[in-house]
């Protein structure tokens, strides 16, 4: 009898245990397929009398407060809001943490812009320069009663070793899911100190006539976090809003006219594609919506950019783009191909670290693969390991209202070493020239889970392998 309880009671242990594998991950090639199960809801934007959306209360108070770098090395920020009553003043007053009492002023301007029949808010853009490394300043904006106070942190000094936590966030809009994400990027106790945002803010174009209102309730949702830390924006096809059927034909107008980033400051001639340098990071923003063949000013920028890259001084190359290279999703599949056979000779060469990009709803990190020995003739046309190669990570699960993509190709390409239909954001941390932890979290979990993660080789300082699936 003991005998046959103890048989029993291991039968019962081992299918327990299989039973944990199975819903952990289907093994495949060496990559995982998360088969994590979710409650499946449809999707749904916050209706527009959310807490979340509240407006500031006061005449003319300012809202949609969100800050950018406003330099090449982080010396600068562009603080951003808009006025809805008047144009107000485009003044902002700063001072350090420990100088209260040494108040700056900086002055921008304002625009406004129409999208069919919305006319839009007093814009206002203003950069505050010569601002100190890894410091606390405090700002403040508005008039009166209504004036309102905020903060952020310069990023530290330029140096190869300097620590940094990015938080990485995609194709977020504003539903349920969306408040979801963003309060776990908050709470995430691996404080990320700046957003790597890759494209998709506000899917105000899902809405009848692109209703432009969406542009305004997204910016009051993302203020908590825009207005105290730098978001570093690339662009996704939702903010094109090309609508020639409402006579708009000026692609990414209300994008351009909100959201600005220091393009200039890279030698770019165009908001959409620049480079920005956080300590110990050069980030690289593409963009997937503007011309990139060759002779296009895209392409040209881009080639004289990475050849600037001092791995000295910045041992990670991080890219940003929205339309993923590599995506084993049935969404989207291989609308990123053509620029991918445009690029990925230079990313090999200049050994980029890792490439982030969005538009697939869903989760999905790669192996170091490269695919570029391909020439008409010779049949080489496919993915293989590639030490000197990005790692590719889709990180589009923000939770718009478009929904997941749940539809994936199977089996799991070899290349794939995971990837899950969940929603959630990430989170890279840099730790010194060499390492750098990552790690994805989905929704569903408590703030300090992590679904996924890889600690990072830099490519150029401790080129070894880092595969996660060896
Ligand atoms: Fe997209």
């Amino acid at each position: 009898m003991a005998g046959a309880k103890s048989f029993s009671c291991f039968a019962v242990i081992a299918a327990a245990l299989l039973l944990v594998l199975l819903n952990v991950a289907v093994l495949s090639h060496g990559g995982k397929t998360s088969t994590f199960i979710r409650k499946v809801e449809r999707t749904e934007d916050m209706p527009l009398h959310s807490d979340v959306f509240l407006a500031p209360s006061g005449y003319n108070a300012p809202q949609q407060v969100h800050i950018t770098l406003g330099d090449h090395v982080g010396r600068a920020m562009i603080v951003s809001w808009v006025t809805m009553d008047e144009p107000g003043k485009s003044i902002v007053y700063y001072w350090r943490e420990e100088c209260p009492h040494k108040k700056e002023v900086a002055k921008g301007n304002h625009v406004t812009y129409r999208f069919f029949n919305y006319s839009s808010g007093f814009i206002h853009h203003c950069t505050l320069r010569d601002l100190e490394f890894n410091k606390m300043y405090y700002y403040e904006i508005g008039i009166g009663h209504t004036r309102r106070q905020f903060w952020f942190v310069t990023p530290p000094e330029m140096h190869p070793d300097a620590p940094y936590t990015f938080g990485l966030i995609g194709d977020l809009g504003q539903t349920f899911d969306s408040n979801k994400t963003l309060a776990h990027y908050e709470s995430n106790p691996q404080k990320g100190q700046a957003v790597l945002f890759v494209g998709d803010l506000s899917y105000a174009d899902d809405h009848p006539n692109h209703d432009n209102v969406r542009w305004d309730t997204w910016g009051r949702f993302v203020e908590r976090s825009t207005a105290y830390q730098p978001w570093i924006w690339a662009t996704g096809n939702h903010e094109l809003d090309y609508a020639p059927e409402l006579g708009e034909t000026e692609p990414f107008k209300p994008f351009r006219h909100r959201y600005h980033a220091p393009y200039q400051a890279s030698g770019s001639t165009e908001p959409f594609w620049y480079s920005v340098k956080i300590a110990s990071a050069h980030i690289i923003v593409l963009a997937s919506y503007s011309a990139y063949g060759k002779y296009t000013p895209q392409y040209e920028w881009l080639e004289a950019e990475l050849t600037k890259v001092d791995r000295s001084k910045t041992p990670w190359l991080i890219v940003l783009v929205h339309s993923p290279w590599y995506n084993s999703y049935n969404y989207h599949y291989m609308e990123g191909e053509s620029m991918r056979v445009m690029f990925e000779p230079w990313f090999v060469k200049y050994k980029v670290d890792v490439v982030f990009a969005g538009h697939v709803h869903a989760y999905e990190r790669s192996e170091r693969i490269s695919n570029i020995e391909y020439n008409i003739i010779n049949g080489r046309c496919g993915p293989s390991k590639d030490l000197s190669a990005p790692v590719y990570i889709t990180i589009g699960d923000g939770g718009n209202i478009e929904g997941l993509a749940t539809n994936m190709t199977n089996p799991q390409p070899e290349y794939s070493a995971y990837r899950e239909a969940s929603f959630g954001h990430a989170i890279f941390e840099i730790k010194n020239r060499t390492h750098a932890h990552y790690s994805w979290h989905r929704n569903e979990d408590d703030y300090a889970t992590i679904a996924d993660s890889m600690w990072f080789f830099n490519r150029y300082w401790h080129p070894a392998d880092d595969s996660t699936t060896k």
